[in-house]
C-alpha cells in the first residue's frame, strides 16, 4: 500500500513526528515523504522571510527534540560557505525556484584547495540528502532574477558546523543562528554570527 502523501505543510511535520518517534531512521522512508508533499506557497510564506545581503534561517518545528525544520529563504546569488552536518542527517527539500548543490570531499589537512567533486542543480520539489560520510557541500541560488526557498530537516538537532576555506582546506566552526523561529523575527543579534545550513 501507497504511503499517505500530506496534502500540507502541517500534514507533513505531523508524519514527520511519527516517524521520528523511534530510533532508527529510514534515510529513503524521509526522503520520499519530504518529496510527496508538493510546495504551496501558502503553507510556509509565514516562515520565508528574505534579508536583501545574505540567505536567512527560519525555524519552522523542533520535532519533539529529535530534528529541527528549517526554511531557508536564498535571495538572488545568496550562497553558503562549504560546510559540514555536525555528524546529523540533512535533508533538504525544494518549495521555490532552484539551488545550486557543489560537493566537496571532505580535506585530510589543511593544505592547500579543496577537492570539488561535482555539482547539480536541484530543482522545485526534489529532496536532496547527505551527511558527513557522503562529503561537505556549498548550496547558491545562482538565480540572477528569483528567490529560492528551500526547507531543511536536520536529526539529530545541532548549534554548530564546521565551515572550509575552499582555496585553504582551512576549518571554522560556525553557530547556527535563526533570523525567525515559527514566523516571528528573532530579536537582532549584537556579535556578529555566521550563518550556516
Ligand atoms: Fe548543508
Amino acid at each position: 500500500m501507497d504511503a499517505q502523501k500530506p496534502k500540507n505543510l502541517q500534514e507533513l511535520i505531523q508524519m514527520l513526528h511519527k516517524i521520528f518517534k523511534g530510533d532508527m531512521i529510514n534515510v529513503e522512508e524521509v526522503q520520499e515523504l519530504m518529496e510527496s508533499y508538493k510546495s504551496n506557497t501558502q503553507d510556509w510564506k509565514k516562515y520565508a522571510i528574505f534579508d536583501q545581503h545574505r540567505y536567512t534561517r527560519n525555524l519552522v518545528d523542533e520535532g519533539n527534540g529529535k530534528f529541527n525544520l528549517i526554511v531557508l529563504c536564498w535571495g538572488e546569488g545568496h550562497g553558503s560557505s562549504i560546510h559540514d552536518h555536525s555528524d546529523s542527517h540533512c535533508f533538504m527539500k525544494i518549495l521555490q525556484g532552484e539551488l545550486k548543490e557543489t560537493l566537496f570531499d571532505c580535506p585530510k589537512g589543511e593544505d592547500g584547495e579543496m577537492n570539488e567533486r561535482s555539482h547539480r542543480i536541484l530543482e522545485n520539489n526534489s529532496v536532496a540528502y547527505i551527511n558527513d560520510s557522503i562529503g561537505l557541500h556549498r548550496i547558491e541560488n545562482v538565480s540572477h532574477t528569483e528567490g529560492s526557498v528551500s526547507l531543511h530537516l536536520y536529526s539529530p538537532p545541532f548549534q554548530t558546523c564546521h565551515v572550509f576555506d575552499q582555496r585553504t582546506s582551512h576549518k571554522n566552526t560556525a553557530q547556527m543562528t535563526f533570523w525567525s523561529k515559527y514566523g516571528e523575527r528573532t530579536p537582532s543579534q549584537t556579535a556578529v554570527s555566521k550563518e550556516n545550513n
